[in-house]
């Protein structure tokens, strides 16, 4: 008699293994594709070696590119730039970091084959450790980092030896910031990678940009809060000293200046016209106006550290840098002015009444009246330009 536990368990095992072993439960098509895939398979990578390269090097580097007509053409390696993502910008240490999705391609003429002899399979998806692959190799950057996971990497092949897989990088690049027309300004940072070891007469680098975002449209989507991407291009360069080539992605961003517009510009305008009033204000005794004065030229001095902890420490100051300067002497004139009044008033009036001329009787009640007001309102004017001009800026750049 068997048991029940052994009735259930040859019941289970009889569930698991029809399903794994009975092809009826595959569609006679899907069978057939699975078949001609493994002999595809095996035929493929029967004494394939992905230890070794398929790059045509009996080439001589002294002679001009493609002298040898009987010679293959270059090995191609193509990267294709399907997306870019900034992540944020680092100005004091000029780090750019950016998210890229990128696809490469290149032949392997090792992995072709006749697509009719197996029944018109085209493409072929495989493990990437099972072929060779060129490495993505940057150049010039801070660091990089692959996104995928190392052992589960896949390339589509096809019948041509079209070997194609797409990688997610993060990658830091240093790109020199020029912040003379901080917070107007524009910036422009190029990727490169290069295939090290090969120079350019075994292989050639191709850039291409995906058609959906070669337009401005898509580009919105790329900046980030603070920046926004105005352009994006792509070409191949040679590297100056010698024989590598570069493969090029370059990006344009421009400032969002509107969080220095409202943190910044306005509210700097509004204290220094507001001060300039009250250091000038006729009732107010010395001291009180010497604090207006004083506690301005302080926010001024904050402001320009909150500036100077967003900029690279360059040689040039800075547009917003240049305005608050000149705002903070604006304000340190303004003191100075009401302290020298007050004693040009004490040394020149006196000397005044004693000449009983007519013109020193009008500069008298000028000086008496009219002295305050008249430095009042050429300071004020010179703040408002001040304003109008970083206003100006904005409104050419944008
Ligand atoms: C395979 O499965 C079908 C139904 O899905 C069933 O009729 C057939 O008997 C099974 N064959 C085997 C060998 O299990
Ligand atoms: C890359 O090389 C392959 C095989 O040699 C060739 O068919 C293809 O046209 C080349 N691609 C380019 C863009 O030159
Ligand atoms: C491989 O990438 C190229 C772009 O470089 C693309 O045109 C082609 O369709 C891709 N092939 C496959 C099989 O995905
Ligand atoms: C720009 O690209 C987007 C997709 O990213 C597309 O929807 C839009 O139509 C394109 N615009 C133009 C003018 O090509
Ligand atoms: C993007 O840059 C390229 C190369 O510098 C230039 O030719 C093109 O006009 C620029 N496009 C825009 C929209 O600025």
């Amino acid at each position: 008699m068997l048991n029940p536990t052994c009735y259930f368990s040859v019941f289970l095992v009889s569930i698991v293994s029809c399903f794994y072993e009975n092809n009826s439960n595959y569609e006679p098509k899907w069978i057939y594709f699975l078949n001609n895939q493994k002999k595809l398979m095996s035929d493929l990578f029967d004494g394939y070696d992905n230890s070794v390269s398929p790059v045509y090097s009996q080439v001589d580097p002294s002679k001009p590119l493609g002298y040898d007509l009987e010679a293959p053409k270059r090995f191609n390696y193509t990267l294709f730039l399907y997306f870019v993502k900034l992540v944020e910008v680092v100005e004091p240490e000029e780090k750019v970091t950016l998210v890229l999705e990128i696809s490469e391609a290149w032949f392997d003429p090792r992995l072709a084959w006749e697509a009719n002899s197996y029944n018109g399979i085209n493409t072929l998806y495989v493990r990437q450790e099972k072929v060779w692959s060129p490495t993505l190799n940057s150049y010039k950057v801070n660091d990089m980092n692959d996104l995928r996971d190392q052992d589960f990497r896949i390339v589509s092949i096809d019948s041509s030896g079209r070997v194609n897989t797409t990688t997610s990088l993060r990658m830091s690049i240093n790109c020199p910031l020029n912040v003379a027309v901080f917070p107007f300004d524009s910036q422009t940072c190029v990727m490169q990678f290069t295939m090290p070891l090969f120079p350019i007469h075994f292989v050639e680098l191709h850039t291409e940009l995906f058609d959906g975002i070669a337009n401005s449209t898509a580009w919105s989507l790329m900046g980030n809060a603070e920046w926004d991407m105005i352009n994006l291009t792509n070409r191949v360069e040679i590297l100056a000293y010698g024989d590598y080539q570069l493969a090029t992605f370059e990006i344009t961003i421009r400032r969002n200046p509107m969080y220095y517009i409202y943190m910044i510009v306005l509210p700097s305008f509004i204290i220094n016209t507001l001060s300039i009033i009250g250091v000038f204000m006729r009732k107010a005794d010395r001291m009180s106006k010497l604090n207006v004065g004083l506690t301005n030229i302080m926010t001024m001095t904050f402001i320009l550290g909150v500036m100077a902890d967003k900029i690279p420490k360059t040689g040039s100051i800075p547009l917003l840098g240049i305005h608050i300067v000149v705002n903070l002497f604006i304000t340190v004139a303004a003191v100075a002015v009401t302290v020298f009044i007050e004693k040009i008033k004490k040394v020149v009036l006196p000397r005044l009444r004693k000449r009983k001329g007519l013109w020193s009787y009008k500069l008298e009640g000028i000086l008496e009246d009219w002295m305050d007001i008249i430095c009042m309102i050429v300071l004020e004017t010179i703040s408002c330009v001040n304003f109008f001009i970083i206003i100006g800026f904005w409104i050419a750049n944008s």
